[in-house]
């Protein structure tokens, strides 16, 4: 299989995470519904990640993780941008006793996403989906047609990074290309307002370009938050998920597509168990 080198430890505790809910649902929900996991930005199979300055360490990717639950899910969907790892993504299919069950699609996420949704009756169904991208590759209507499955219980790893290297401090040194990747990302332009503030030395009717942003992340993460509890009933604040020198990397919120309160308790107790091993 190819190698996909990409993260550090907080790969790991991200895996970790999903490994453990992707354990409980189908023993949660298996037998009365038919059970789907769906891996948007899916991988290989495998990561090697960087463990410290010189050390590097193979461990199972999202699609190995979800296919070697102790029970397994009914169907499996892959969907993945690059060849090569498209690649790898078959070989494990083919070498795997469930790959009947798996479905890989080789193509953009942000168009092949709502196809796959597509292929479901989510009155019948129910599952998890992993929103993993390097970055910023997640647009809000991919966002927006998950939780309109009303079915699904989606991770969602947001890459602070990403987004405060595209939310300049100073507004003034935000261009058209950065604007235009938030507003995707976000599904709005409310982050102008939210996210930036005059200086406490400027009137209310001084210059628009001196407006600034706090450096720190927190008004960021809590903006992402609210946009998805505009969209999903229910969203847990997310596990920050930190380099080795502490620096916030991504945000991995959790939240559930399904309104209905027995769902939502359900999913509510296990992940907050999960979630707050890492907090
Ligand atoms: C962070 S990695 C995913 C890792 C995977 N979840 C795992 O645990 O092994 C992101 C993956 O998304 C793929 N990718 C990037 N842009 C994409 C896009 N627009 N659509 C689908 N896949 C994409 C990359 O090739 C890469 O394999």
């Amino acid at each position: 299989m190819s190698s996909h080198d990409f993260g550090g430890l907080w790969t790991a505790q991200k895996l970790d995470i999903l490994r453990e809910y992707l354990e409980f649902f189908p023993i949660a929900l298996g037998g009365r519904f038919k059970l789907v996991y769906i891996d948007t930005f899916a991988g290989t199979g495998k990561c090697t990640i960087k463990t410290g300055p010189d050390g590097k360490e193979t461990i199972e990717g999202s699609a190995t993780i979800a296919l070697n639950v102790a029970r397994p899910f009914d169907e499996y969907f892959f969907i993945e941008a690059r060849r090569k790892h498209v690649r790898a993504l078959r070989l494990l299919k083919d070498g795997h006793p469930l790959g009947d069950r798996v479905h890989i699609t080789h193509g953009d996420a942000r168009q092949c996403l709502t196809g796959v949704l597509a292929r479901h009756d989510w009155k019948a169904s129910r599952g998890v989906l992993f929103l993993d991208p390097y970055g910023l590759q997640c647009t809000w209507d991919m966002v927006k047609a998950v939780a309109s499955t009303k079915a699904l219980d989606v991770f969602f790893l947001v890459s602070v990074s990403g987004l405060t290297r595209q939310a300049a401090t100073s507004a003034a040194k935000i261009d058209a290309g950065k604007a235009a990747a938030l507003d995707r990302f976000l599904g709005t332009s409310e982050w102008r307002t939210a996210l930036y503030k005059p200086p406490a030395t400027l009137d209310l009717f001084g210059d628009e370009q001196q407006l600034t942003r706090d450096q720190g992340t927190d008004a960021i993460i809590q903006f992402v938050q609210e946009r998805m509890e505009t969209t999903f009933p229910m969203v847990k604040p997310p596990v920050v998920l930190r380099s080795q020198n502490g620096a916030p990397l991504y945000a991995l919120f959790f939240a559930v597509a399904n309104p209905h309160h027995k769902a939502r308790e359900l999913a509510d107790k296990v992940v907050k168990t999960i979630l707050n091993k890492l907090r």
